[in-house]
């Protein structure tokens, strides 16, 4: 702190050094409380002066009497100096006023003012002074010297009255003095010897002045002088005007002395009809004194703003500065510029990106609070303790290209599945349901989720895992690659069904995943819309039941289950459909269709058939009372033997597809039936391997062998 006020001090001292801009260096530069600017100097009474103060000893040199206190300028030998102006070219001084008093017996004291302003280029203002006469029996009168001229003004009054601000010859009358007045006379004079006024107007007097340094409603009538010393009834100055030197500027500015002219640089000379000579005064945009002889000094208008106005970029230049406006906005900077501040647009600008900005965090944080409610609501905790991948919203997006249409599996009641490809490779299938009841997604959700997750069946397809950020719960299943049987059965047209063998394994694989899926919890999961579209083939065609998941949430002995009727036509248990109330019977019901759709290759629920076959169910029916099984069966039969297991299963079939649910055997009893003809078949496949002709023997009762691959 200590050293920047040293370095300030150091940086500003030169100047003070200096000293004033208005001097010569070395010079004085006041007297008391007057500055007196060069080409003024000052000859102070107790010490010798210096010559180069002034530009002329003789006329400019003025006495600074220090024995007043404070020290007193004079003007000539009586007129104390309060003012001297460079630029105005003018000195004020005090110049008493001339008087005469009355008593009743006439005239008892007077003075008559008489002033010279000497041999110097000084002249009375005739711009600025008046004579000023305040009496009311009283003429003035004021003379020059070589009484070239000669004026005055009477005032006149009968009582005592006051002066109210007029000058107009009652009670005080005003006159304007010629122009080049170097001396004046003033005497007073009262017409009728005052006999009649002296009591309330004792002294008559007058005086020059300017009248802007007096109030003429304060003049009296009523002042006398203080004593013979101080005669003044006023304060007020007297202006007066002063040139260089009594020449032109041309005589000056031609002058063969290198010194014959004074105005030093960047001033302009500007010659003066009063004073009959000439003086100097810096041009615009410049300051100092002109009279020194450095001159004027350029103006660094750009420090000085509340002078010079500058809306923008101020820059200062010698003798003037320029002003350019912001950046955006026009016109003339000096005056103001119009349009948009650059910096009020970027504060504009960054407003709304810093508002962009806070409103895409509470988004990220909003998003990110969401994810974390909907899995905390959809048993996120529960679910972590569980062996299951748990799934980001952000993985599965990235998996399923933003379940594009072209990633779409399968759709239904339930919501869509697509198809996805996980970061390692892995294929899986998504299954995105559509909204389901809040309510019910809380503790049940959690409870059978829980079930699900305990589901390990060759047979059923597993679920690898969940996504609980989203809205409702994403369920993530290993994919199958070969599609669903219905595909195999109604468009591949029978080649892995062309033969038997094959469709009694899916049969048996089928009952085997729904047994399990029967037995596995208490009470038991129904699958609920068991179909040829929910059996899916792996890559070694294995069946997979598959679409569990939304089933089993329709829990047995749920009383509102009625007036929410799920499946699919066709398959449904006409018992559930009557009372509601789906049962594990329901699940033997629709694999009696199954069976019958795998034995015939017709569709359940097709609206495209007609007469005899329009329902397939009733058709199958009555085909087996007809004993007409080999007429509807749709694929290759190899032998008797197969023929004859074909008339246990189509047997079966019809006491699955009862109308009664408890008439229908249970699944496990349909698992075994099933299990005990598959290795009665693997036995006799092995057995009639070489009989190739028993095969072709049923080959006309076959529908279409197309694509067979015997
Ligand atoms: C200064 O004043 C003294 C008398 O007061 C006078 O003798 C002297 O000449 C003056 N000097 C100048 C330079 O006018
Ligand atoms: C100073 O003034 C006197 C009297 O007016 C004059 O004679 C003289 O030439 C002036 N000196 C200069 C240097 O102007
Ligand atoms: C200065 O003023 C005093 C007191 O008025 C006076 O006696 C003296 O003569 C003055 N000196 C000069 C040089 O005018
Ligand atoms: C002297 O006169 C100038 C110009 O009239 C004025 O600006 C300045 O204030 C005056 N100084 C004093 C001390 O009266
Ligand atoms: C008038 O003035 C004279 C002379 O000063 C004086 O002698 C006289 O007493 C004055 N008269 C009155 C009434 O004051
Ligand atoms: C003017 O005053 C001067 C000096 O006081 C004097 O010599 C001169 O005679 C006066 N002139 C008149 C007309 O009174
Ligand atoms: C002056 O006044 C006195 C009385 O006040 C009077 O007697 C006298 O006549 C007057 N003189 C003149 C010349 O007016
Ligand atoms: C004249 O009037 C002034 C102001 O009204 C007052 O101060 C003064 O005493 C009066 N003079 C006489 C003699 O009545
Ligand atoms: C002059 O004096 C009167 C009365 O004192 C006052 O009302 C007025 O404002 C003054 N005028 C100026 C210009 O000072």
């Amino acid at each position: 702190m200590l050293s920047f006020w040293l370095v300030f001090l150091s940086l500003t001292s030169p100047t003070t050094a200096k000293g004033s801009p208005y001097v010569v260096s070395g010079c004085a530069d006041t007297c008391g409380n007057v500055h007196v600017p060069y080409p003024f100097g000052i000859n102070i009474t107790s010490e010798i002066s210096d010559p180069r103060c002034a530009l002329n000893n003789s006329e400019f040199m003025f006495t600074c009497n220090s024995s007043y206190n404070p020290p007193q300028l004079f003007f000539g030998e009586n007129m104390p100096i309060h003012n001297i102006s460079v630029e105005e070219g003018t000195i004020s001084v005090r110049i008493d006023a001339a008087y005469n008093c009355y008593n009743n017996t006439g005239l008892i004291n007077n003075f008559r003012q008489s002033i010279g302003l000497g041999s110097g280029p000084f002249r009375f203002s005739d711009s600025r002074n008046k004579l000023t006469v305040v009496g009311c029996d009283t003429l003035a009168l004021m003379e020059d010297e070589a009484q070239s001229f000669g004026s005055g003004c009477v005032s006149l009054c009968g009582t005592n009255m006051t002066l109210q601000g007029s000058c107009s010859g009652f009670g005080c009358c005003q006159t304007p003095i010629p122009q080049s007045l170097k001396t004046l006379n003033i005497s007073l004079a009262s017409p009728r010897n005052h006999s009649r006024v002296w009591q309330f107007n004792p002294c008559e007097y007058a005086f020059l002045a300017d009248e802007r340094t007096y109030n003429v409603s304060e003049l009296q009538l009523s002042y006398k002088p203080f004593s013979p010393e101080t005669k003044r009834f006023v304060t007020s100055d007297v202006v007066i005007e002063w040139v260089v030197r009594e020449e032109t500027c041309d005589a000056a500015q031609s002058s063969s002395n290198p010194n014959g002219f004074a105005c030093g640089d960047n001033s302009n000379c500007l010659y003066s009809v009063n004073g009959q000579g000439y003086r100097c005064v810096c041009k615009d945009g410049f300051t100092g004194n002109p009279y020194l002889p450095q001159g004027c000094q350029d103006i660094d208008e750009c420090k000085e703003p509340d002078k010079y106005k500058c809306d923008g970029t101020c820059k200062n230049t010698f003798g003037g500065y320029t002003c350019r406006c912001p950046l955006g906005m026009r016109g003339d900077g000096k005056v103001g510029c119009q349009g948009f501040r650059i910096t009020t647009i970027a504060a504009f600008i960054g407003a709304i990106f810093s508002i962009m900005v806070i409103a895409f965090l509470i988004i990220i944080i909003y998003k990110r609070r969401r994810k974390e409610k909907n899995f905390l609501e959809n048993g996120g905790m529960l679910l972590k303790h569980q062996r299951v991948r748990i799934f980001s919203e952000a993985e599965l997006v990235k998996a399923t290209k933003n379940f594009d249409a072209s990633r779409l599996l399968g759709e239904g009641g339930f919501g869509y599945v697509y198809h996805g490809v996980l970061a390692d490779d892995t294929q899986i299938a998504v299954k995105k349901s559509k909204d389901l009841d809040k309510t019910r997604l809380n503790q049940e959700f959690q409870h059978e989720i829980g079930i699900v997750l305990q589901v390990n069946h060759k047979n059923v397809v597993k679920i690898i895992g969940l996504c609980l950020e989203t809205k409702v719960p994403l369920l993530v299943y290993e994919f199958i690659s070969n599609g669903t049987l219905f595909h195999h059965i109604h468009h591949k047209k029978y080649q892995i069904l062309a033969h038997w063998k094959n469709r009694l394994r899916i049969a048996a694989e089928t009952a085997l995943a729904l047994d399990y899926l029967h037995s596995l919890a208490d009470p038991p999961i129904i699958h609920g819309d068991v179909k040829s579209s929910n059996i899916l083939l792996d890559d070694s065609y294995t069946a997979k039941v598959s679409d569990f998941g939304d089933s089993m949430l329709i829990s047995p002995g749920q009383s509102d289950m009625a007036t929410k009727i799920q499946g699919t036509f066709g398959y449904l248990d006409p018992e559930y459909l009557m009372t509601g109330n789906l049962t594990e019977k329901s699940d033997v019901y629709s694999f009696g269709v199954v069976l019958v759709e795998l034995l015939t290759g017709e569709k359940p629920n097709s609206s495209e058939r007609f007469g005899d076959k329009r329902n397939i169910i009733q058709y199958f029916l009555s085909s087996l009372e007809n004993h007409d099984l080999h007429q509807i069966i749709c694929f290759n039969v190899a032998s008797e033997s197969e023929m004859e297991e074909i008339g246990v299963c189509a047997d079966l079939a019809k006491q699955c597809l009862r109308i009664s649910g408890m008439d229908r055997p249970t699944m496990k009893e349909v698992a075994e039936e099933l299990g005990r003809l598959r290795k009665l078949n693997q036995s006799s496949w092995k057995h009639s391997q070489n009989s190739q002709e028993t095969k072709y023997l049923m080959a006309e009762s076959s529908y279409s062998i197309e694509n067979g691959t015997s």
